[in-house]
């Protein structure tokens, strides 16, 4: 099956889509990105890009921190994504990797008085961690980013290093993923995904202004939560001694799913296996992301134009 992106406008196979060495975006980190995912329903022989219009608001809104304006609409970007994936053909699970970035061939540290271009690639992409047995993380001796150095709500490229610090270091120690702490000392989030405990019942997790990334999934897990199980959601700051004693934790994120946290450094959270209401919030997730619950249609759009027999 060949790759295609979207690249100067157009779509070409994936192996003409190249950038010179002296791209400012590669020498910088002057990028932003978003990580889509599109779920393949085996049984329906679909698949659903999960809230794409909500990833490319974000994407608009990390072009704005970078000085960037794509070229393009809404409407465009999501007529160009369904083309993109529907050339690419793919029958499996995919991610979708749009990305806005300082094109001119210059060096010299700067946002302005610089060329911008967009692209967008695919790629199957399958599981990113154990969503079954749960994930064993570690909190990380590195700091998360704060959002007066680089403001965090953006998904920067540059930005990712700190996330690739954490999680090499969790995976030199036998850890799945990484906990970042806040510079004061709060729980801030995973690597590439936000976090949630489960206290006395109703889920607990970091508000915007410890410095995570507004996750398209954690919304999508409150919304759930609420509407369909009836449990709320508390906004505030998280002691790191919270989750040695919460009764359930877990990690969300487009890679990540909803997934179970079992074991925090040497403790296991609750009884050391996925707990009750996160493996609800798990089910009633995959039933919406899968096209599966009629009412969250909205958040799902189809790929492929299927043929009634
Ligand atoms: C640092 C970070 N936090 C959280 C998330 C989760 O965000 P979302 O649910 O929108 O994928 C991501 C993934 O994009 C991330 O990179």
């Amino acid at each position: 099956m060949s790759s295609y992106a979207f690249f100067n406008g157009k779509l070409v196979p994936l192996s003409e889509a190249k950038i010179g060495i002296m791209t400012h975006a590669f020498n910088y980190g002057t990028a932003c990105f978003e990580g889509i995912r599109g779920n393949w329903n085996g049984e329906q022989g679909q698949m659903y890009i999960f809230r794409l219009r909500e990833h490319f608001d974000r994407l608009t809104e990390s072009c704005r921190v970078l000085q960037i304006e794509i070229p393009h609409t809404m409407d465009e970007l999501i007529a160009v994504t369904l083309e993109l994936v529907q050339r690419c053909g793919y029958r499996e699970d995919t991610y979708i990797r749009p990305m806005a970035y300082k094109s001119s061939e210059q060096v010299g540290v700067r946002l302005h008085n610089l060329e911008a271009s967009f692209l967008i690639f695919a790629m199957p992409f399958g599981p990113y961690l154990d969503i079954t047995k749960g994930a064993k993380c570690c909190i990380s001796s590195w700091r998360r980013v704060d959002s007066n150095m680089i403001p965090i709500r953006a998904k920067i490229n540059g930005l990712y290093v700190n996330s690739a610090l954490a999680k090499t270091e969790a995976a030199e120690k036998g850890f799945d993923e990484a906990i970042l702490l806040t510079h004061d000392g709060h729980v801030s989030e995973g690597s590439g995904e936000n976090l949630f405990l489960v206290i006395d019942g109703q889920l607990v997790t970091p508000p915007i202004s410890d410095n995570i990334l507004i996750g398209i999934t954690r919304d999508t897990v409150m919304t759930l939560a609420k509407n369909e199980l009836g449990i709320g959601t508390i906004e505030r700051s998280i002691d790191p001694g919270e989750l040695y004693t919460a009764e359930e934790c877990f990690l969300t994120g487009t890679a990540a799913h909803v997934t179970p946290v079992i074991q925090i450094d040497d403790s296991s959270v609750g009884s050391g296996e996925v707990g009750s209401i996160t493996k609800k919030l798990q089910d009633l997730y995959f039933d919406v992301i899968l096209g599966k619950n009629k009412k969250y249609l909205d958040w799902c759009t189809p790929v492929y134009k299927l043929v009634k027999a």
